[in-house]
Parts: structure tokens; sequence; C-alpha cells
């Protein structure tokens, strides 16, 4: 069963079937792994008509407030061709092991969801493989100012995260778990980031901290 958040007070378990037409009536599909608020999501889906895009967050909270604009009438800024997933992105529900998406974003994860992206963890690029198509595009933000709260971060010891190490260290590891990696970024802090979700303005603007940007290509 996928859970849909469709609002606050309202969800809605659907089935491995249901899901995957879901994914086939659309001629493109993108996830958004940590969406949050759902608002990157939902801004995508307005933009691209023909493609389904799924917001999956661990947290319903913060799913309910895309999914209750999502809602609304398009004049109002609704869209149909959105959905907010309940999941845990290190424990994918049996309904994500078809490969149904064309592209995918983690844009500034915090958490557990950062740790495993940083390090590539292979139990969890494998996960996000299942449901990804062959050449599926990954685009992947990460604010530095995250990276220094992260226990797991620290426990694995990863170092700062700079020009060098993202070589050394992160591309390397995407690499060998199945990822062609295009090309990386860093953004200055206070650099205009072109990410439409809600944390990319907070912590590229108010978290003093530079950004790095990945594209990466599943294999
Ligand atoms: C800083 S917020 C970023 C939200 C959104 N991508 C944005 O840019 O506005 C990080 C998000 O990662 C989610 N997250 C952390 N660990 C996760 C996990 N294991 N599975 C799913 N979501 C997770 C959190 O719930 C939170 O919504």
């Amino acid at each position: 069963m996928v859970e849909i958040i469709e609002s606050k007070k309202s969800r809605l378990n659907i089935s491995s079937d249901d899901f995957l037409s879901l994914c086939k009536s659309h001629p493109k599909v993108h996830i958004d792994f940590g969406t949050g608020d759902g608002m990157f999501a939902l801004r995508r889906a307005r933009k691209i008509e023909n493609e389904l895009v799924i917001g999956l967050d661990a947290d319903r909270d913060s799913l309910a407030v895309g999914a209750t604009k999502a809602a609304k009438k398009p004049a109002k800024g609704g869209a149909s061709n959105v959905r907010f997933v309940c999941a845990n992105a290190l424990d994918l529900p049996e309904d994500f092991t078809q490969p149904v998406a064309d592209t995918f974003s983690i844009n500034f994860p915090w958490g557990s969801l950062l740790d495993v992206t940083v390090l590539a963890d292979e139990d969890f690029l494998n996960g996000i493989k299942k449901c990804l198509k062959d050449k599926a595009i990954g685009d992947v933000y990460v604010n530095l100012f995250a990276l220094q709260d992260s226990e797991t971060l620290r426990t694995n010891h990863l170092p700062e995260i700079t020009a060098e190490t993202l070589e050394s260290h992160v591309k390397p590891l995407w690499e060998k778990a199945g990822f062609k990696w295009h090309e990386h970024q860093f953004f200055a802090s206070g650099e205009k980031v072109d990410v439409a979700s809600t944390w990319a303005s907070r912590l590229t603007k108010g978290s003093g901290r530079a950004t790095v940007y990945w594209k990466v290509e599943v294999l």
C-alpha cells in the first residue's frame, strides 16, 4: 500500500496496482525525496503538466501543507498531477520496487536522508534505484549548514565537503553504487540557487554556508 496524504485530515491508501497505473497514466514521472512541505513538487507539477510529480517525505504534517494547496482549483494554484506520499526514503514500501521515475531530486535533506545522501549509503541508493528507470537523472542539493549537525557523518569521519573531498569521497561512492556522475557545482553562501523549494531559500540565504549540487544518472 502507498499512503497518499490529501490534507491534514485525509489520507488514502492505494494498492500497488493502482499506484503503478497512476504512474503509467503519465508520460513522465518525477520523485522528490524528502519533499517537506512539497512546494517544490507542487511548483514543478504546475510547470510540467504532463508529468506526475511524487513528493515523498516521512513527515505527514509537512506533506499536508503541499497536498492542501494542490487540491485547490488550478486557477488558485492547485495541480492534479502531483501526489504526496508518506514514506521513509530509507525503507521504501514494496510498492516502490517498480522502475517508474524518469527523474528525481533530493533537495536540502536533513537527518537520516542527509546522512545516506552524502555517504551514498548502498542500501539507500539500491532502494531508490528500484523505483528509478535506467538513465533516470537526479539532482541533489546539500547545504553545508546541515552537515555540521550530523552525528552520523561525524561518526563516519566524513570530512567537511570541499571541492576536493567531494571528488575523493562522495563522487566515487555514488559511482560505486551504480550512478554516473555528470557534474557538480558549489554555490557560495547567499548565491542564488535555482530550486523552487521552501528550504532552498531559507538555507541558501540564511545559513551562511555554501550549497553543493550534483547531477547523477542511473546506469
Ligand atoms: C530541510 S527539509 C527540506 C524539505 C524540502 N526538500 C525543501 O527543500 O524545502 C528536509 C526534509 O527531509 C525529510 N527527511 C529526513 N529524513 C527522511 C527520511 N528518512 N525519509 C523521508 N524524508 C526524510 C524531513 O522530513 C524534511 O522534510
